[in-house]
């Protein structure tokens, strides 16, 4: 079973009154044309343990990486845009630190009053972040006198601000949202209603193999979706016309198929695509069984009978985990099939009381499209942590949390 929060500490064996909580969150967020926050989902999940600890008394700095820049300060990268957002939803002034370490941030982070916070300037600004560097490790540690992560989307990197500085800084507990993430994620694969089925999609099945692998050990139902049917398409010996096949990877989808089928797992393929000339959504779209796949265009969803299909087989799961669109749910004429099954989970979890997971990344933006959000048990905030999460990996983020007494030591 994945090492979880629940051998850890978590926020409410903390006593933080009277005391500075250094907390790791993961606000890299999309930043739209001017510079604003497009989607603050990854801000309002962490407010439930903000609010907690300013209510027993702590005063908090909060640290965070955006994007990706390349060894240096990067205004395009900064949090400034991060912490005008999380100033409206607390409605409490959020400053923002020059830098996440030097002596102006030390000096600001010791003036901090219970019921404060400051907001630290990017982590990655900083190539010591990534490297997880020990003296800067060390420096961050001295930011505060316990650690809190609620950076669940950023758990499965060993960075210094993931490892190093709760390798230093103890207690060092999860918060509400890694624990909710890791009480979901891992109780759905650890001891799950059933039937339990994963449907698994997106572009690239080489990132998915060992997904798949792991689930097969878990699941009773696997569905194949997204542009990652096509190879699976090929290794049952269909035509794909031009769509996105990983030829190195069919003789593993024939692994795969053939360790299910020893196993007693459904691995479920699509039995028709939507199809188009073009991926920009500007030509007709068709529609073709399997096979009858044409020999030009590409598939860009599943088609009309595969969403009844799937409906069909997810209709007496008690729990489903759901990562990766079934097409380029982007654009509107190739939705149709994301919205059916996203319908579906929607259904499950009110008729049928079934735990549904969404996890992370595109399969969280493509039901944040349709409205139906709410309506899941559970979105992931991690779009990388919770596929890593999936193939039964340790996340070094978790690892590093203090053990709680009597738990088993990390594993890694
Ligand atoms: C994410 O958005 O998946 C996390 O914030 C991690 O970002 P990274 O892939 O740049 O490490």
């Amino acid at each position: 079973m994945p090492e979880n929060a629940l051998d850890r500490l978590t926020l409410r064996d903390l006593d933080v009154d009277g005391k500075r909580v250094l907390m790791r969150v993961d606000y890299n967020v999309p930043l739209d044309d001017e510079g604003n926050v497009s989607d603050d989902t990854r801000l309002v999940a962490t407010l439930p343990t903000i609010r907690y600890l300013f209510e027993k008394g702590a005063a908090i700095v909060l640290m965070s990486h955006l994007g990706r820049p390349k060894g240096g300060p990067d205004p395009r990268a900064s949090l400034a845009p991060v912490a005008k957002r999380l100033e409206r939803l607390l409605r409490q002034p959020v400053p923002l630190a020059p830098d996440c370490v030097g002596e102006a941030t030390t000096a600001m982070a010791a003036a901090l009053k219970p019921g404060h916070l400051l907001l630290l300037e990017n982590l990655r600004f900083h190539p010591e972040e990534e490297a997880n560097d020990p003296a800067f490790a060390a420096a961050l540690a001295a930011l505060g006198d316990v650690y809190v992560n609620d950076a669940f989307g950023t758990a499965h990197r060993a960075h210094a601000s993931t490892v190093g500085v709760p390798e230093r800084l103890r207690p060092a507990a999860a918060g509400f949202l890694m624990q909710k993430e890791l009480e979901y994620l891992g109780r759905a694969l650890a001891e799950p209603a059933r039937p339990f089925a994963a449907i698994v999609g997106g572009a690239k099945i080489s990132s998915k193999m060992p997904v798949l692998d792991h689930l097969l050990g878990v699941c009773d139902r696997v569905l194949v979706v997204g542009a990652m049917m096509f190879t699976f398409l090929r290794a049952q010996g269909f035509g794909t016309g031009q769509s996105l096949v990983e030829e190195e990877f069919v003789e593993d989808a024939r692994r795969i198929l053939a360790r299910a089928r020893e196993r007693g797992v459904d691995v479920v393929v699509p039995v028709d695509a939507r199809w188009s000339n073009s991926l920009d959504g500007s030509q007709p779209v068709t529609v073709h069984a399997v096979a009858a796949l044409p020999e030009s265009g590409y598939g860009v969803d599943i088609g009309p009978e595969s969403e009844s299909l799937f409906v069909g087989v997810l209709g007496d799961c008690r729990t489903v985990v759901w990562n990766g669109p079934m097409g380029i749910f982007e654009q509107p004429p190739f939705a149709h099939g994301t919205l059916a099954i996203a319908r579906g989970l929607a259904a499950l979890a009110r008729e049928r009381d079934a735990i549904t997971i969404v996890g992370g990344g595109d399969s969280a933006a493509a039901l944040e499209k349709t409205g139906l959000a709410d309506r899941v048990s559970h979105v992931s905030t991690g779009g990388g942590a919770s596929l890593e999460f999936l193939e039964g990996k340790v996340l070094p983020g978790v690892a590093a949390l203090s053990p709680r007494a009597g738990a088993a030591p990390p594993l890694a």
